[in-house]
C-alpha cells in the first residue's frame, strides 16, 4: 500500500488527541512530523499534552513546538472547553522524548525538503504554524500536496455566531492559507457538528480495555461533559474528521467552493464565507465538506482504538 506522507499539526485538545491516535492507527498514513500550536491552551501546555498523547500512543517522529502567539490577534484560548491543561480527565504518561531543537516551521521545511514526495498538512488548530511557514518558505509550496485542515464553518460559528474557534484565533494565518493555492480540505463545523461520537460509542472504545482505549474513553467522557450541557447528544470529535477526510472520504459530502476568511468587522472576524452561487466568478479554493456518515465515523473511531490492542497490524 502507498502511504500518504502527512504532518500533523495541532493544539491538544481532546479532539486533537483522538484526531492523532486516528493517525497513528491508519496503516493509509505515514506521520512524518508533529508539530504544535497556540490555541485551546498556551504553547507550552499543548506542547506538553502533545509530548504525553505521542508517548501514551508510541508515535516517536520530529516534534517541534510552534509560535506562541497568532500572526496578528492576541491570543484566546479554551479551558472552558478543554480544561485548564488543555487536556483534562484522564492521567497521562510523562513525555518519553525530547523535542527536536528547532521551531515548528523550521521542521516542517525540513520534513519537506528531504520528502521525495508532496506532503500532506493536517492542522488541527489555529492555521498560525502552516502560514508563517508559507511566509518564510515560499520555494517550498509546492512539496505541500493539499491541507486537511478542521476550521471554519460556511454555515455558522462556535465562538461567536460567524466564527468558529481556529479561524477566530488566527484569521490573518487563515487567510493565507486559504489564498495560497494549495488545495485544501475543509472540515468545519457544517461536517464536524454532525461528527457526534455518542455515549454508547464510548462503551464500545472503553470496552476494548486497551491503555489507549481507556484514556480515550476518558477523554470522550470529559469533552462530552461540557457539550452535554448544551444539549449535545454526543461528542463532536471535530478534528478527527480532518484525519478520516484522507482515509475515507467515500463517507463524507464535500463541495467545492470559493472560501473566504473575513480578518476584520465587528460581528464577523474569522469568518469564513463561501460563494454558493460564484457570485465571485473565482474557481473553489476549497473542498468544503458538508455531511458524513456518523455511523461509518464512529466505527472508525473504534477500528482505530482496536489498533493499540496490539492484535491489528499497520
Ligand atoms: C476546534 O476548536 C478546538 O477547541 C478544537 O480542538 C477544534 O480544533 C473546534 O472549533
Ligand atoms: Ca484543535
Amino acid at each position: 500500500m502507498t502511504r500518504i506522507p502527512i504532518i500533523l499539526d495541532g493544539d491538544p485538545g481532546h479532539d486533537d488527541a483522538i484526531a492523532w491516535v486516528l493517525a497513528n492507527a491508519s496503516p493509509e498514513l505515514d506521520i512524518k512530523a508533529v508539530t504544535t500550536c497556540c490555541g485551546n491552551q498556551t504553547i507550552e501546555k499543548t506542547t506538553y499534552n502533545t509530548q504525553r498523547i505521542c508517548t501514551l500512543i508510541g508515535l516517536h517522529v520530529p516534534t517541534a513546538k510552534g509560535r506562541s502567539c497568532p500572526l496578528v490577534s492576541a491570543p484566546i484560548i479554551a479551558p472552558t472547553v478543554h480544561g485548564e491543561s488543555g487536556l483534562d480527565g484522564p492521567a497521562l504518561p510523562e513525555p518519553d522524548f525530547d523535542l527536536v531543537p528547532m521551531t515548528a516551521v523550521e521542521l516542517i521545511a525540513k520534513t519537506l525538503q528531504e520528502s521525495d514526495e508532496p506532503v500532506t498538512l493536517v492542522p488541527t488548530g489555529p492555521l498560525t504554524n502552516i502560514a508563517a511557514f508559507l511566509i518564510a518558505h515560499p520555494e517550498l509550496k509546492s512539496k505541500v500536496k493539499q491541507i486537511s485542515l478542521m476550521g471554519g464553518g460556511v454555515q455558522f460559528g462556535n465562538w461567536t455566531p460567524a466564527a468558529e474557534f481556529n479561524i477566530l484565533v488566527d484569521p490573518e494565518a487563515a487567510k493565507i492559507v486559504f489564498e495560497s493555492g494549495i488545495p485544501i480540505i475543509m472540515a468545519g463545523l457544517d461536517v464536524t457538528e454532525k461528527a457526534l461520537i455518542k455515549p454508547y460509542d464510548f462503551e464500545r472504545i472503553r470496552a476494548l480495555n486497551n491503555p489507549v482505549a481507556k484514556v480515550v474513553a476518558e477523554w470522550l467522557d470529559f469533552f462530552y461533559q461540557f457539550h452535554t450541557q448544551l444539549g449535545y447528544e454526543g461528542a463532536p470529535v471535530h478534528d478527527a474528521v480532518a484525519v478520516a477526510a484522507l482515509i475515507h472520504p467515500e463517507i463524507m459530502d464535500m463541495r467545492d467552493l470559493y472560501v473566504q476568511v473575513e480578518t476584520e468587522g465587528d460581528f464577523c472576524k474569522g469568518a469564513t464565507v463561501a460563494d454558493f452561487l460564484g457570485v465571485t466568478g473565482k474557481a473553489p479554493n476549497a473542498k468544503v465538506i458538508m455531511g458524513i456518515d456518523r455511523d461509518a465515523f464512529a466505527d472508525l473511531l473504534v477500528e482505530a482504538a482496536k489498533y493499540y490492542n496490539g492484535e491489528v497490524a499497520k
